[in-house]
């Protein structure tokens, strides 16, 4: 049977099932073939009005949300924390009510509460995709680094994928392990235990290591996630050196995976704690592949979610 998409929220990949995230894997492939013409855009959404509704700092989700909307001809509207009401001391539900009344059909959220989208759903009444929760999820990021992993190596079957770094403080992790086990990609995760929440074998899918080397071995895909700083209240590792003598991605450190291994990272990036710029603007770098397929995959929800024909 066809998956269903008309009216959907996309609060995180728990929801979708392997047929769902395949289907969405070729209704991304169809938009990004939109997005290699000259003339990027097609009136399917004509008529439609998309919210982006970020109260959390961003630069690719947004920018990535609002193109896919306009390439999609729908009206974008784009509220912007800083200078809105919610200043003056505003909820985000009379913020919701006062957007929702102005015809909203989709919002696209970015909030540092985890939970945040099923508030938005709940007092708006329309469907809300989740562009970054708190540390809880980051299910477009993850749908567009399957897509980016699918597109190059066919299939996520089998594959080795590593992802190094603040598991601790990564939504984006937190999605990737559930949708790539979907697919049946087997993920080693690594940092410093102190980085490491201590139920990760038993919530999720994946193997837990926190030496590098043993993390790499073998691995056809590395990502590289960026150190939060912005969420940690406690020095959680002695000083950036010292993460980085142990952790960062470098052509040292990646001579233990295959070597064609692809590299990833969700950005933004620190480069030179994470990952060297030798790695991250290397041959086997797809980083800015990402950022590209990011606007199909969110083409694809999109308009899965507001045509309801599930045709591209
Ligand atoms: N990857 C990601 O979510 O980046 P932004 O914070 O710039 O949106």
């Amino acid at each position: 049977m066809k998956p269903q998409f008309s009216g959907r929220n996309v609060f995180d990949l728990d929801d979708y099932s392997r047929e769902d995230i395949l289907y969405i894997l070729e209704a991304a492939k169809g938009m990004k073939e939109i997005n290699l013409r000259e003339y990027k855009k097609i009136p399917t959404l004509k008529g439609k009005t998309i919210c982006t509704l970020f109260v959390e700092n961003s630069t690719r989700t947004r920018m990535s949300f609002e193109l896919a909307a306009n390439r999609l001809s729908a009206d974008v509207v784009s509220f912007q924390a800083s200078i809105s009401a919610l200043q003056k001391g505003e909820s985000l539900q009379d913020t919701v009510y006062t957007l929702n009344a102005m015809g909203i059909d989709l919002y696209c959220l970015r909030h540092s509460s985890p939970g945040s989208p099923q508030l938005v759903h709940k007092y708006s009444g329309k469907p809300v995709i989740n562009g970054g929760d708190g540390r809880h999820a980051h299910p477009t990021q993850a749908l567009l680094d399957i897509y980016s992993i699918w597109e190059k190596k066919g299939d996520l079957n089998g594959l080795k994928v590593t992802i190094v770094g603040d598991i601790l403080h990564s939504r984006v992790v937190r999605s990737n392990l559930i949708g790539m086990a979907k697919l049946g990609a087997k993920v080693t995760v690594c940092g410093p235990k102190t980085l490491m929440p201590s139920s990760m074998e038993s919530v999720y899918d994946c193997r837990v290591e926190y030496d590098l080397a043993h993390a790499l071995h073998d691995a056809d895909v590395v990502m590289g996630l960026r150190m939060q700083f912005e969420r940690m209240s406690e020095g959680l590792f002695p000083s950036l050196e010292e993460y980085s003598k142990h952790y960062v991605l470098s052509s040292q450190t990646l001579k233990y995976a295959k070597p064609d291994a692809l590299i990833m990272h969700p950005g933004p990036m620190n480069r030179g704690v994470e990952i060297l710029p030798e790695i991250a603007d290397g041959a086997h770098s797809i980083i800015v592949e990402q950022v590209a397929n990011g606007v199909a995959v969110r083409m694809a929800l999109m308009f899965l979610i507001l045509s309801g024909s599930g045709k591209v």
